[in-house]
């Protein structure tokens, strides 16, 4: 069997732990060796005891668990070609020449090119010694499973990412509990959600929990906003209800492009109706705790894929990522999802919306 390495890379997301529980177990089932690496690619580029061949056991009881036990890390290092040197060199010598790489777009790009490099890299660490010909005959094609942990849900060629189905259920749990006292003072909130440039968590979010008004990057509400906004309010206020709730994106944004941030919808609530405004920025806590029944099975379909797709790899196969289509898991391409995860983020600078709902919503094939 192959020997698989498997890393958390980028922002922690809740479910990433069951995705690498999924990867040793599946892998041990099919007969290969399993290795996890620590603190993400700079446990790569450190070697050492951050490359430790995993059990069946080893991953017991980590199911449940938020964050990633295994580490994961925003790595200088492994952006030279130095640093990817002395990873390549680590790697070959423990046998590892399949990876499975969980972890965001900046992540999964960087394990592009490290495939891309692998050869040339494996040559060099032969010419200077480091490696022995049959260590490196044994790993001369570098495999890639791709698998996506982001509480934002914002990669192209996936309906959801792992841990964005919990994050939202933090983000109810915090929107329900504020309810309660909002609605005992007769107060309006304003609650900030995360995603960075992307409005998903805050779009659902405000649906799911039945908010007056949400702020999303990607729909930028157009002058005279602030009339729409409190003609809102005092209408539910008028028919008896006893509180508001708005949500807005951390990206969120005007026609202008300008941010609209909680304290400004505060500040234009509080001057222009005089109801007793707070400002809630849940923050963290949106991508700390135990992962939801979804993530825990997203994210062992898709690691038990991702070995499944190494396994079938051979040759020097092109990288995939794993992506959940409707209810299936497939394998997709990872540079063409990334390339449109990159072409969306394009669109979002430039302003061009339509054309990254447009990109973002399509479902595209393997
Ligand atoms: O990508 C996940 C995310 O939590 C975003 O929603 C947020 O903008 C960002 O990471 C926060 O990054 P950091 O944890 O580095 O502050």
């Amino acid at each position: 069997g192959q020997t698989i390495g498997v890393f958390t890379s980028g922002g922690d997301s809740q479910g990433m732990n069951a995705a690498v529980r999924a990867v040793v177990r599946m892998g041990l089932y099919l007969g290969c060796k399993v290795y996890t690496i620590k603190e993400g690619y700079q446990g790569m580029v450190d070697g050492g005891d951050h490359i430790v061949e995993s059990t069946w056991s080893g991953v017991s009881g980590t199911i449940e668990k938020g964050g990633t036990i295994i580490g994961s890390a925003r790595c200088k290092a492994f952006r030279e070609r130095e640093g990817r040197l002395k990873a390549a060199g680590n790697l070959v010598r423990c046998g590892i020449n399949n990876l499975v790489c969980i972890g965001g777009d900046g992540s999964l790009t960087g394990a592009n090119l490290f495939k891309q490099e692998w050869k040339g890299l494996l040559s060099e660490l032969y010419e200077a010694g480091e490696i022995s010909e049959t260590e490196m005959q044994q790993t001369m094609y570098l495999n890639i499973a791709g698998i996506v942990g982001s509480i934002d849900n914002d990669f192209c060629g996936t309906d959801m990412t792992i841990g964005t189905d919990t994050a939202l259920h933090r983000i109810i749990e915090a929107v329900d509990a504020i309810g309660t006292t909002a609605s005992s003072h007769q107060r309006c909130f304003v609650m900030e959600v995360m995603g960075r440039h992307c409005g998903y968590l805050a779009l659902v979010a405000a649906m799911a929990s039945e908010a007056d008004f949400v702020f999303i990057p990607e729909n930028p509400v157009a002058s005279g906003w602030q009339e729409q906004l409190c003609g809102k309010l005092k209408q539910e206020r008028d028919i008896g209800q006893r509180l508001n709730i708005i949500i807005v994106a951390e990206g969120a944004i005007d026609s202008h492009g300008q941010p609209i941030t909680a304290n400004d919808v505060k500040k234009l609530v509080t001057e222009r109706l005089g109801y007793d405004t707070r400002v809630t920025v849940l923050g963290h806590v949106q991508r700390g705790g135990n992962p939801s029944a979804f993530d825990r099975l997203l994210a062992s379909r898709m690691g038990a894929e991702a070995v499944m797709a190494l396994v079938d790899a051979s040759g020097d196969t092109p990288a995939v990522v794993i992506a959940l289509d409707g209810n299936q898991i497939k394998r997709r391409s990872l540079m063409g999802c990334v390339k449109r995860t990159l072409y969306v983020q394009e669109a979002m600078k430039n302003k061009e919306f339509e054309k990254c709902i447009e990109a973002r919503g399509r479902s595209f094939a393997k």
